[in-house]
């Protein structure tokens, strides 16, 4: 029997940001302080590539470790809905004369068939797929809840949760504008700047019933393929103070948290790797988005450092602050807008 949703096609769709792949330029470090500490797996090794994923992702990883000389962002991948929604979006993206590569299946260990582009708008490498192994974790590892990957061990971060990458102020309109229009994210939150009150400071995006799986933020510096943070997803508020804890005798440096943010409404803790200095943000909690037709939430300058730190360790929004100018052309002096 034909089922009601056979009978319409809805077009190709992002499903939720699957994996981020991180060059690091200490590889051995990276795994001490995401397989080690954050409790990932380490799932396989290939070479100076490493694929590690949280306990309750059951397919093949969500972060990939490479050896190199670079601290870049080699991507950010994104999982479609439908195994066709890959080929659809190549299409759109030829339609739309968008340099688009094929990654054959087995590049990234696990993964299908990919499509590689550059974000219009900003300097970020973008991939969507469909096929990711569900791989099954040796048996020292195994948890007996079904819905674990493996046991929850170190502090327990669950699972991916979203990017936040930059652009330059005079080029965001048009990434943000491209993943809603093209990808299909739905503004949830959003900031004009303060001196210019057409272009976007910052808007959180999502597929999803989370309040971001996107955040796209305006570059104090007019860098344009900025990494902000990856975040990984625990299961408390409490796990962050946990982790603050746990982390200081550790030595690793976080820079801001924990704290609550007004937007999005989760506990963070921004901390490093200390392997490839990327910032990682550990988040718990947050508002759910059910409604369809959710309009979004502008946050109006005056409010916007309560919309980030609602309460906890404040991010300073004096310029110069936490030992750095961070003044821009564009009037901006907000550490939140620096990247790395
Ligand atoms: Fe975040």
């Amino acid at each position: 029997m034909t089922k009601l949703s056979d009978q319409y096609d809805p077009g190709p769709q992002i499903s939720h940001a699957g994996a981020i792949n991180l060059g690091t330029k200490d590889i051995e470090k990276s795994l001490w302080f995401f397989r080690d500490i954050l409790g990932m797996e380490e799932v396989e090794r290939d070479g100076d590539i490493a694929y590690l994923r949280a306990y309750q992702e059951l397919r093949h990883h969500s972060l990939v470790l490479t050896q190199q000389d670079e601290t870049a962002v080699n991507s950010y991948s994104f999982r479609t809905k439908r195994p066709e929604d890959v080929e659809l979006f190549y299409k759109e993206l030829q339609r739309q004369e968008i340099e688009t590569l094929e990654i054959p299946s087995g590049t990234e260990r696990g993964r299908g068939t990919a499509i590689r582009f550059q974000l219009p708008g900003g300097d970020h490498p973008f991939e969507l797929y469909f096929d990711m192994d569900k791989t099954e974790a040796p048996d020292e590892l195994q948890s007996r809840l079904p819905s674990n990957s493996s046991r929850r061990r170190g502090l327990g971060v669950r699972r991916l949760d979203h990017f936040n990458v930059q652009t330059s102020p005079s080029t965001i309109n048009q990434a943000e504008a491209w993943v809603r229009e093209t990808l299909g994210f739905k503004r949830r939150e959003f900031a004009y700047l303060p001196d210019h009150p057409e272009t976007l400071m910052a808007s959180w995006t999502s597929v999803t019933p989370q309040m971001h799986d996107l955040a796209i933020v305006a570059n104090a510096q007019e860098k344009s393929g900025q990494l902000h943070h990856v975040a990984y997803n625990l299961e408390n508020l409490s796990d962050a103070l946990t982790a603050a804890d746990i982390l200081r005798d550790l030595d690793v440096s976080f820079g801001v948290g924990p704290g609550k943010h007004g937007i999005g409404q989760a506990m963070y803790l921004y901390v490093h790797d200390p392997g490839s200095d990327h910032r990682v943000e550990l988040y718990a909690g947050g508002y759910l988005i059910f409604d369809e037709d959710w309009e979004a939430i502008e946050w109006k300058p005056v409010d916007f450092p309560e919309g980030l730190t609602w309460y906890g360790d404040p991010i300073d929004v004096t310029p110069g602050s936490r030992g750095r100018d961070t003044t821009n052309s564009a009037g901006l002096s907000h550490p939140y807008l620096n990247g790395k």
